[in-house]
Parts: structure tokens; C-alpha cells; sequence
């Protein structure tokens, strides 16, 4: 079996949630070998001083397919090709009861450090056809440290990111999270991220969206934000 199949068996064998909304939870996404390797291929960007601050928020951006930003090193560039493939899109489709297809595909490396609240829980924009977030934990990482997801029935304005949170996908690494975003009066896909860890002190991850029209969101300004390519390498 090689490693797209692998996947592929990974989606088509697993489960969605219901609660508090639809989404699906793999754990062993990758095969050990490739996860390992594109783990690795991040720390260029993690190994960075500006990490060692407390409450900071960096990113790299890895993928965006329309303007031809595309990993080359070995192990990413393989990963990025799976998550491409149309097998691959088709199946995490079926798990969604999404009939639309993505124009386009955006994916970054997302680094917290301790201290560090996202300061809303959202729904994700309505441009997003599918969310993935993939952790890149280690080992002995604090589990708590995934996403939170909240009731679909509120606003998430209302909500309070560690009071009114009801579920957690687990932060272990390889482990991903995939949904739809959703934003209806009645069913929001409402979720948060956080690092408030006495035991980790850097939550690493790679946030990837399956768009529903072609944009250029290299370009956005990422307000607050590090960009682990420019800043402060050690
Ligand atoms: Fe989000």
C-alpha cells in the first residue's frame, strides 16, 4: 500500500461526529514515515528565537495552489500532493455531505506559544469550503491543547473560549480535525484555539482550507501575526 492509499483508507474508515457539529477526527493520518519526514521539514521555521517569547502567534505559508506557492523539499511536497489528489478530496467530500468541488487550496504552518488566545470563537469564514487542522504535537505534549468546539446555536460573540467550550479534538501529533465550514442562525461551527499550557509551551500545527473560489491569500495582512520566513531567524 503506498502512502496515498494509506489515507485514503484512513478517511473512508473513519467516523464523523455529530456533537456539537458535523466534523471528523483521524488520528494516524500520515503513514509514520512521512509524517515524521514533514514534521521534520518544519523546523525551519519553528527553530526561530522569536518562539521563545510567551504570547506570540507565527506562521509560514506552505501552499496556496492558484499562485503557484508550493512546498519543494521532499516530505511536504508529497503530503500537499495527497491532500490534492482527487481520491483524497472525494472522500473527505462523502464524510462532509459536501457536494461542491474546491477552486483552489490554501495551507500554513501555525505556531502559538504560551500565552497565546485566539480572541473569538468562530464559525471560519464562508469562502472555506473544508478546514483541516493537523497537529504536529510531540510527545508529552499536553492533549488539551486541540481545537475547542462550542454549541452551533449561538453566536460565537457570546461565547467564552474556555467556559462555554464542549469539546476538544485531542492535540496529538498526526492527528487531524477535519470540517465544513458552516455559518446558518442555527448552525454555526462555532471553534477556538488557545495556549494557556503549563506543559507545552509551543502548539504547532498546519492549518489547511479547501476554497470554494481562487484567491491569492499571501497577500492578506496577517495583523498581529509572525511570519516565520522573514523574522528573527536564529
Ligand atoms: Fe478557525
Amino acid at each position: 500500500m503506498n502512502n496515498k492509499e494509506y489515507v485514503l483508507n484512513k478517511i473512508t474508515d473513519s467516523e464523523c461526529s455529530e456533537t456539537p457539529w458535523r466534523h471528523l477526527i483521524i488520528k494516524d493520518f500520515l503513514p509514520k514515515n512521512l509524517y515524521e519526514g514533514v514534521k521534520s521539514e518544519t523546523t525551519t521555521y519553528t527553530d526561530n528565537k522569536v518562539l521563545e517569547e510567551t504570547g506570540v502567534r507565527g506562521y509560514h505559508i506552505f501552499v496556496n495552489e492558484s499562485v503557484d506557492v508550493y512546498p519543494t523539499t521532499p516530505y511536504l511536497k508529497e503530503y500537499y500532493d495527497i491532500l490534492l489528489d482527487g481520491s483524497i478530496i472525494n472522500s473527505i467530500k462523502d464524510k462532509l455531505l459536501i457536494s461542491q468541488n474546491p477552486k483552489d487550496f490554501y495551507s500554513e504552518l501555525n505556531v502559538f506559544t504560551k500565552g497565546y488566545v485566539y480572541d473569538e470563537v468562530h464559525p471560519d469564514r464562508s469562502d472555506k469550503l473544508i478546514t483541516m487542522l493537523h497537529y504536529l504535537a510531540d510527545d508529552r505534549d499536553d492533549e488539551s491543547l486541540g481545537t475547542f468546539l462550542y454549541t452551533p446555536n449561538r453566536d460565537g460573540k457570546e461565547l467564552d473560549v474556555f467556559k462555554d467550550r464542549v469539546k476538544s479534538s485531542p492535540y496529538i501529533g498526526n492527528c487531524v480535525l477535519f470540517f465544513s465550514p458552516k455559518d446558518d442562525d442555527n448552525y454555526r461551527t462555532n471553534h477556538c484555539m488557545a495556549n494557556v499550557s503549563h506543559k507545552t509551551f509551543l502548539r504547532k500545527s498546519f492549518q489547511s482550507f479547501w476554497m470554494k473560489d481562487e484567491a491569492d491569500w499571501t497577500k492578506d495582512k496577517q495583523t498581529g501575526r509572525l511570519n516565520l520566513s522573514l523574522n528573527n531567524k536564529i
